[in-house]
């Protein structure tokens, strides 16, 4: 199959959609892989990088216009959508639910787009999802030591404290894949850390995984406003799926919590887990409420594309290589978690969520695979 690696042209995105790692694996199952030139270079990895591998360095149009399966990170952009055309395989981060404009313009192009993100697997997990929620998890508890320190604002505080001296505490509230790493990179700085989660199964597995270094305490109203008084790092990492973020945190409760502390809200991708949260970006990152530090970076892993783009394309490769091996339709087929990943398919919206959020119809994916298996 010949597939295509389309550099991103969003503003602010460095992560590439395949690593020469990934297109040597794929040009050894002897397929064709065309890198649009420069694709590489936010996760510094050059053309002559993949050239290496045996994979062939195109323009931008030679990768969209000669592509059968074109790999991408984030969605199409506007000045993108003259590029979608029937005959190709989009896979890349889609969240179409919340873009009619982009779901129009891949329905009228009839290309087939597969979403990372809807890719499910039986036991309800995301796998494509996860890799992101790791370096966001982790990168929060970082900049939440980072903005402590006082000239950037922060209380002045070192996390982990010095013999002698106590360290400072991180609460974090959801104990899922971001709540997990955070507390792991805390922990790791020496602070001390409490997760506030309200599935006690969960909090069963984090008290044997973190072999009881947290505090894992029942998240209730009370216990949040409790739990936030007490700390310097307040970590948002709560997740309700398909639906906004819940306010946990009111504006009283933040006006409680101590002066100079850190707020990192990793939900605000989901609206915010806060009443005083509002999206920032890497390139003015914080803001301060009631003397409280808020971080709300929406694409946290952008901050660290060589990483980022590592572990998605770790993830993404055994798919990429399914559906390059036996298209689309059989690998679906072999698949039920790839198959929950189609979301348009022959001009038809085939994910049930997105064609309700656009009031248009919805067509069962086997109903169109049936018509026109790959
Ligand atoms: N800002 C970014 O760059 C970025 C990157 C990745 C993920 N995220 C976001 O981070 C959030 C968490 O993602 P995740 O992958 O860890 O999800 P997850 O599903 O693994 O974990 C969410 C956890 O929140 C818990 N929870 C739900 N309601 C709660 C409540 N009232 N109190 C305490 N815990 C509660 C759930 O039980 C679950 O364990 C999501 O909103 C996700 O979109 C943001």
């Amino acid at each position: 199959m010949r597939i295509g690696i389309a550099r991103e042209i969003k503003p602010q995105e460095y992560r590439v959609a395949l690593t020469p790692a990934g297109a040597l694996e794929l040009v050894q199952r002897g397929h064709d892989v065309v890198v649009e030139s420069g694709a590489g270079a936010g996760s510094q990895f050059t053309d002559e990088a993949y050239a290496a591998t045996g994979a062939r360095i195109g323009s931008v149009d030679e990768v969209w216009e000669s592509a059968e399966l074109l790999l991408k990170v984030k969605e199409p952009i506007a000045s993108e959508y003259p590029r979608l055309r029937s005959g190709m395989v989009l896979f890349t981060y889609l969240h179409i639910a919340a873009d009619e404009p982009l779901t129009r313009a891949l329905v009228e192009s009839g290309i087939t787009a597969v979403a990372y993100e809807t890719v499910e697997t039986d036991d309800r997990r995301l796998p494509l999802l996860a890799p992101m929620s790791e370096v966001a998890g982790r990168l929060a508890a970082q900049a939440g030591a980072h903005y402590l320190e006082k000239p950037k604002g922060g209380r002045g505080l070192l996390l982990g404290g010095v013999a002698g001296v106590a360290p400072g505490k991180v609460v974090v509230i959801g104990g899922g894949i971001v709540g997990y790493n955070a507390a792991v990179i805390a922990l790791g700085l020496g602070a001390q850390v409490t997760i506030l989660e309200r599935s006690v199964d969960r909090m069963r597995h984090l008290e044997e995984t973190l072999h009881g270094r947290v505090s894992l305490v029942m998240s209730s109203t009370l216990q949040i406003a409790e739990s936030v008084t007490e700390a310097d790092v307040v970590i948002g990492a709560v997740l309700i799926p398909g639906a906004l973020a819940p306010k946990l945190l009111t504006r009283e409760m933040v006006k409680g919590m101590k002066e100079g502390s850190v707020f990192c809200d990793v939900a605000i991708d989901q609206g915010g887990c806060a009443e005083t949260s509002h999206a920032t970006t890497h390139d003015d990152p914080v803001y301060e409420v009631d003397g409280v530090i808020h971080y709300c970076v929406a694409n946290m892993p952008g901050a660290v594309p060589i990483t980022s783009t590592k572990a998605l394309t770790n993830v993404t490769l055994p798919y990429v290589e399914a559906i390059a091996d036996f298209g689309l339709g059989a690998a679906v087929a072999r698949d039920r978690a790839l198959a929950g990943g189609v979301n348009v398919i022959d001009g038809r919206i085939t994910y049930e969520a997105v064609a309700e959020a656009h009031r248009l119809e919805y067509t069962p994916l086997d109903d169109v695979l049936g018509v026109s298996a790959v």
